[in-house]
């Protein structure tokens, strides 16, 4: 190879017409899913505490939202209700009624915006007075085989409804293969599956259970015994092998930034559609920081979502998404 002065990499770097020539990752607004929060009752727009910026919309007020979603040209959003602790209980049976927020929400926006991709969290921990995403034993373990047929009839209903990409989220064995081979004998053999199937037990969900209702239900438990341990990634392959191999249409890896190694193996490894979420714990870090001026938001968010397209992603689950569509097609970001 050429050496210096021969070779002056900074030549490429000189000006911003040579940077935006010589770039190899763009974000778009096609690369963006905007995680939305539900709850009952009309004309609603909670705050989240740990979450400035994000609500919780009753579904009225949601369909306004999505109008908004809809002309920034955002492809998808994704759907997770904060239900009423007198409708929770062990078995999180409020999952499977047909007039739930979440079943109710997907006919409303389908009909109303046809052209949206609408995605659903297939997990029962907002509808489980203990909050874990399964049903659990005497000892409180969550019980994989007992939780899967329970995840499998909530896709149905919800592909019933027309959803077009349920996400299960639980990381219980062989839900995959449940949820396809049931989407397949009923009719809904177009319906997407994205797995979350590197999903880690990470301490950066504490926001968003705050924001689904969860924190106090959980209390004192943890998800170590189904989500995986953050110390390991090989094992982050055999996942996604396992997934793609029952039947799953796009992986995720969560959370994102802590995890660019796991996205990027997978992304070699299978090129299968990647996806990562950018959980509410990153969100709230950088919200925090930029609120208290010690860093600039706009420019860290471009930053963040940028090195998830280095890394391998093609799109990214994240509450700044409507933000970054908006700063793109204002053309305030490059
Ligand atoms: C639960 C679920 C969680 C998130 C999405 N689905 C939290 C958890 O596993 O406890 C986290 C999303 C976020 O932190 O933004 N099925």
């Amino acid at each position: 190879m050429k050496k210096y002065p021969t070779i002056r990499p900074r030549r490429n770097r000189l000006d911003d017409w040579g940077r935006r020539l010589t770039a190899e990752n763009t974000l778009t607004t096609n690369d963006l899913i905007l995680p939305l929060f539900l709850i009952d009752g009309k004309k609603k727009k909670e705050k989240i505490h740990s979450m400035p910026d994000v609500f919780r919309f009753s579904l009225d007020e949601l369909l306004l939202q999505i109008e908004k979603i809809v002309s920034s040209k955002i492809p998808a959003i994704a759907l997770f209700p904060n239900v009423e602790n007198s409708l929770k209980d062990a078995t999180g049976s409020e999952a499977l009624n047909p007039n739930g927020i979440i079943p109710k929400a997907i006919l409303a926006i389908k009909k109303e915006f046809p052209k949206l991709g609408v995605m659903t969290d297939i997990a029962l921990d907002p509808y489980t007075s203990h909050g874990q995403d399964g049903l659990i034993n005497q000892s409180g373990y969550v019980l994989n085989d007992e939780t899967v047929e329970i995840l499998k009839r909530q896709a149905l209903l919800h592909a019933e409804m027309g959803v077009d990409i349920v996400a299960p989220s639980d990381m219980m064995d062989g839900r995959i293969g449940v949820i396809r081979d049931a989407l397949e004998n009923n009719a809904h053999s177009l319906t997407r599956i994205m797995a979350y199937s590197a999903k880690y037990a990470s301490n950066f969900y504490s926001p968003f259970r705050d924001a689904v209702g969860t924190t106090e239900n959980l209390s004192s438990f943890d998800k170590k015994n189904y989500q995986m341990n953050f110390a390991n990634s090989e094992e982050a392959l055999l996942e996604a092998e396992l997934d793609i191999n029952e039947g799953a249409d796009m992986i995720m890896v969560k959370p994102g930034l802590p995890y660019l190694d796991i996205i990027q193996k997978i992304k070699t490894k299978f090129k299968m559609p990647t996806f990562a979420y950018q959980v509410s714990g990153e969100y709230s870090m950088i919200k925090a920081a930029s609120s208290n001026k010690y860093l600039d938001e706009k420019k860290v968010v471009m930053e963040t979502l940028i090195s998830f397209k280095r890394a391998g992603c093609d799109g990214i689950l994240s509450y700044f998404s409507l933000s970054v569509a908006n700063w793109i097609n204002k053309q305030e970001v490059q």
